[in-house]
């Protein structure tokens, strides 16, 4: 069917993961509280693809940031935590950085990393697809 479930149990506060789902990797992070705070506070109007962090999580799990791997400028992996966003992802090919919601900050992409369809089945453990 191309769904996958994925126990999210083991991983640490702060900790982020990748996971192959359909031959894509996924970024799965466990963010901290001041992520959360701080990807909340920040305006709308200072990104290039504009959506609260609201739009890029599951309400009642904010804590859990779930995209796809893959630069939306021409497909890179961006690495985690290698940027000016703090906690966020960079970009190795030209330079994209991504914040800790995933968004576009600053470099050549056009898109915030897309967030694939998932669900919660237990407040531990995502299906995606
Ligand atoms: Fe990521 Fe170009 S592919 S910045």
């Amino acid at each position: 069917t191309g769904s996958a479930e994925f126990d999210l149990s083991a991983m640490a506060v702060g900790q982020e993961i990748t996971v192959q789902w359909r031959g894509q990797p996924i970024f799965i992070r466990y963010r901290t509280p001041e992520d959360i705070t701080d990807m909340q506070s920040v305006p709308l109007n200072d990104l290039k693809d504009p959506a609260p962090d609201s739009a890029r999580v599951i309400e009642g799990h904010e804590q859990y940031l779930v995209v796809i791997g893959i630069c939306t400028h021409l497909g890179c992996v961006p690495v985690f935590n290698a940027g000016s966003y703090k906690d966020g992802w960079y970009c190795p090919c030209h330079g994209s950085q991504y914040d800790a919601s995933g968004r576009i900050r600053s470099g050549p992409a056009p898109l915030n990393l897309v967030m694939p369809p998932y669900v919660f089945k237990t407040a531990t453990s995502i299906q995606i697809g």
